[in-house]
């Protein structure tokens, strides 16, 4: 292979993980949707992730007050949407009515789930330690929902500049990773 130099300012668009998600927050009875796609497991169980969440984002604040949130999965039916709570902030406009976003109750959390997705994660904030300089959350699934009826799901992967792969064809491998 013959390769070039790609600038430093456009890796995070070759290992960007999917799929993307919809993080929702609730706090003082005011709830939020964030679109996001910089997360990664960190361990099988429990399970923990970790989530790069911009200080900028209203879900920040909303995420280190209440220390809750739920990881919403969409499917590419609804990528108008997702891509919609990526580009504008709760601060000043309620996401889920302004989507067309169903709220549903999660079980253990306050946080609302979405209907819409066809997996929701219950998560609370199992570490800090990195939030100050990486804006960096460890999160710990403590519930996990998912629509059987979805069979293939066609999740969403970032790409970076308005570009998104849609999940396809699914193969089986011998693997040693459960
Ligand atoms: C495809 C996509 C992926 C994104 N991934 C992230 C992410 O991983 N972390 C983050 O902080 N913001 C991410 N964003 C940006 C936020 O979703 C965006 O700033 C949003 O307006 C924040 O909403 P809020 O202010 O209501 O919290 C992403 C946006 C898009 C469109």
């Amino acid at each position: 292979m013959s390769k070039t130099a790609l600038p430093l300012s456009e890796v995070y668009r070759l290992l960007e993980p999917g799929p993307v998600v919809l993080l929702t927050t609730l706090w003082e009875g005011r709830s939020n949707v964030m679109t996001m796609s910089w997360h990664s497991m960190m361990e099988f169980e429990p399970p923990l992730v970790g989530c790069v969440i911009s200080d900028r984002n209203h879900s920040f604040g909303l995420l280190r007050m209440s220390n809750e949130c739920a990881i919403n999965i969409p499917t590419v039916q609804m990528a108008d949407k997702v891509v919609a709570c990526g580009n504008s902030s709760g601060a000043n406009l309620d996401k889920f009515v302004a989507f067309h976003l169903t709220p549903e109750p999660a079980r253990q959390i306050s946080a609302p789930l979405i209907a819409e997705c066809y997996a929701s994660l219950e998560c609370r904030v199992a570490d800090t330690g990195m939030v100050e300089r990486y804006c960096l959350f460890v999160l710990e699934v403590i519930a996990a929902w998912i629509d059987p009826a979805v069979r293939n799901p066609q999740t969403i992967h970032h790409l970076g500049r308005g570009k998104f792969m849609v999940a396809g064809e699914t193969i089986t491998l011998q693997s040693n990773m459960p």
